[in-house]
C-alpha cells in the first residue's frame, strides 16, 4: 500500500507548524521561565533551540522521509537488524504520557472558553482568577468533562479526514492567534508595574544559572515546544514526497515556535507582576494571568473568548500529532484500522488523564517524582528524559550511523553553505550538550 501523502509542501508545513504551536508556547514556557528565574533561563532555552532544536528537528524529518515508516518502522528500513528502532517505543510512551496531561490542560482551555461564551469569565469573580481556577482544578468531574471532551475532538480528528481541514483552518487561525498575542503584549506592555515583568524575562539574574534544575528544565522546553524526540516529526516527515525541500520549512517552524513563546512571555510576565501574581505560580500561571488581562481591557470578553478559542485550536493540531505516533504505529504493526486504534490509544490516554485531574484535587498528596504531583511527574518523565533522549538518538543516528553524504541528502543539505555547521551541531554539539546536560542534572558533574 503506497503511504499516506501531504497533500502539497503547505499542507506538510501547517501540519508541522500546527504541531509545534501549542500550549507549550503559551502554557508551558511562561510557567517553566517563571520557575526558573527569567531571563537567565531565556537565554539557555534560546542556545538550546539553535543548537540542539533546530539541528534535530531537520534530522527527525529527515530519518521519517527517507525511512518511510512510523517511529519505530523509519528506523526499522533504515537500519534493519540494529537496535535503533527501540528508540521508536520510547517516542510511543512519550506520546502517551504526554497526550495525557496535555489534553487535561487543554480541557481547562475549553472551559475557559465556555465561562466567555456563557458570561461568568466576563467579571471578577468574587473569589479572584486564582481561586477559581483552584477550585475547577480541584473538583473531582468538572476537568474531566472538558478533559474528555477534548480527546473525543482529537481522536475524530485522526480517524477522520478532517485532518487537513484543521490543517487548512491553521492557515486562519495561526496567524489570527500571532495578531492577537501581539496585541495582548502591546496591551499588556502598557499596564502599571509592566517594566519589572519585562526584566524578569529579559535581564538575565546570572544567580539562577547556578541552580542545576534550570539547565535540563531548558533542554526540556525546547523538545518540547519544537515537538522534537517524540518522533511526532518524524511520522510528519514519513508523509512527504522527497521533492519537497527541508531545510527551509524546518528553520521556519523552529523560528515561529520561538518568536510564538516569547510574545506569550511578554504578554504574561507584565501583567504578572501587574497583578501581583508570583511568577513561579506554576501551572497555573497563565490561567490565572489571562483572565485578569481580559478583565481590564476594553472588549475584554470578546477578546478573552477569541483568545481561549485560538489557544483551544493551537492545541488540538498539537494532540493530533501526538496520537498520530502511536496509531500509526499500532495501525501498521497490527493490521488495527485508524478508526480502531486512535480510539483505543485515545481512551487509554483519558483515563491516564484522570489520574493527571484528579492529582490536582483528591490526589494532589500524591507525589511520583521528588515532590511532583502526578502532571509534573508525567511532564518531567516525558520532556526533560524521553525527548531529550531521543533527540540523542535521531543526532547520533543522523551523525554517526549515516554517512556524511547520506545525511546531506536526506536532509536536501547537499548544496547548502551551512551543510558543515549543521552537521557538526548534529555530530558532534548537540549529543555532547545533551550528555553534558543529562549528567549535571544528576549530579555527576559536581554542578
Ligand atoms: N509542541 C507542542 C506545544 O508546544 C506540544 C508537543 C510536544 C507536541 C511534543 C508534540 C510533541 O504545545
Ligand atoms: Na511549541
Amino acid at each position: 500500500m503506497a503511504r499516506e501523502k501531504w497533500a502539497s509542501k503547505l499542507g506538510f508545513m501547517l501540519a508541522a507548524m500546527g504541531s509545534a504551536v501549542g500550549l507549550g508556547n503559551i502554557w508551558r514556557f511562561s510557567y517553566v521561565a517563571g520557575e526558573n528565574g527569567g531571563g537567565a533561563f531565556l537565554l539557555l532555552y534560546l542556545g538550546f533551540v539553535f543548537l540542539i532544536g533546530i539541528p534535530v528537528l531537520l534530522s527527525e524529518f529527515s530519518i521519517g522521509r527517507q525511512g518511510q515508516g512510523d517511529v519505530v518502522g523509519s528506523y526499522q528500513n533504515l537500519a534493519p537488524k540494529k537496535p535503533w528502532y527501540l528508540a521508536g517505543y520510547m517516542g510511543i510512551a512519550s506520546a502517551f504520557l504526554i497526550l495525557s496531561f496535555y489534553s487535561v490542560v487543554a480541557g481547562w482551555s475549553l472551559y475557559y472558553l465556555w465561562n466567555y461564551i456563557n458570561g461568568t469569565f466576563w467579571v471578577l469573580p468574587d473569589a479572584g482568577y486564582g481561586a477559581t481556577f483552584q477550585s475547577l482544578i480541584s473538583n473531582n468531574y468538572t476537568p474531566l468533562f472538558w478533559h474528555a471532551l477534548f480527546m473525543v475532538f482529537t481522536i475524530l480528528v485522526v480517524l477522520t479526514g478532517v485532518r487537513q481541514g484543521i490543517e487548512k483552518a491553521n492557515k486562519i487561525f495561526m496567524p489570527a492567534l500571532a495578531v492577537m498575542m501581539i496585541g495582548l503584549a502591546i496591551y499588556s506592555v502598557s499596564l502599571d508595574g509592566a517594566m519589572e515583568g519585562l526584566k524578569f524575562l529579559f535581564q538575565p539574574d546570572w544567580s539562577s544559572l547556578t541552580d542545576p534544575s534550570v539547565y535540563l528544565g531548558a533542554l526540556g522546553q525546547a523538545f518540547f515546544s519544537l515537538s522534537i524526540g517524540m518522533g511526532g516529526m518524524m511520522t510528519y516527515g514519513s508523509y512527504l514526497s522527497k521533492k519537497e525541500s527541508l531545510p527551509s520549512a524546518t528553520v521556519g517552524i523552529g523560528i515561529m515556535d520561538t518568536v510564538f513563546a516569547i510574545i506569550s512571555g511578554i504578554v504574561i510576565f507584565p501583567a504578572v507582576y501587574a497583578f501581583g501574581i508570583s511568577p513561579s505560580s506554576g501551572p497555573s500561571l497563565v490561567f490565572i494571568t489571562l483572565p485578569g488581562i481580559f478583565a481590564e481591557m476594553p472588549f475584554g470578553n470578546v477578546v478573552g473568548f477569541t483568545f481561549f478559542l485560538l489557544l483551544s485550536i493551537a492545541s488540538l493540531s498539537s494532540a493530533i500529532s501526538i496520537l498520530e505516533v502511536p496509531v500509526a504505529y499500532f495501525t501498521r504493526k497490527f493490521n488495527w484500522s485508524r478508526t480502531f486504534s486512535s480510539g483505543l490509544v485515545g481512551s487509554i490516554m483519558f483515563v491516564l488523564g484522570i489520574f493527571v485531574s484528579l492529582g490536582m484535587g483528591v490526589w494532589s498528596g500524591v507525589t511520583l517524582i521528588g515532590e511532583n504531583n502526578i502532571m509534573d511527574s508525567m511532564d518531567y518523565v516525558a520532556s526533560n528524559i524521553f525527548l531529550p533522549l531521543g533527540g540523542l538518538v535521531i543526532a547520533i543516528f543522523v551523525g554517526w550511523q549515516w554517512k556524511k553524504d547520506e545525511a546531506f541528502q536526506a536532509s536536501d543539505m547537499s548544496t547548502s553553505k551551512l551543510r558543515f555547521v549543521w552537521y557538526g551541531l548534529i555530530k558532534f554539539i548537540a549529543p555532547l550538550l545533551i550528555i553534558i546536560i543529562f549528567l549535571q542534572s544528576v549530579g555527576l558533574l559536581g554542578w
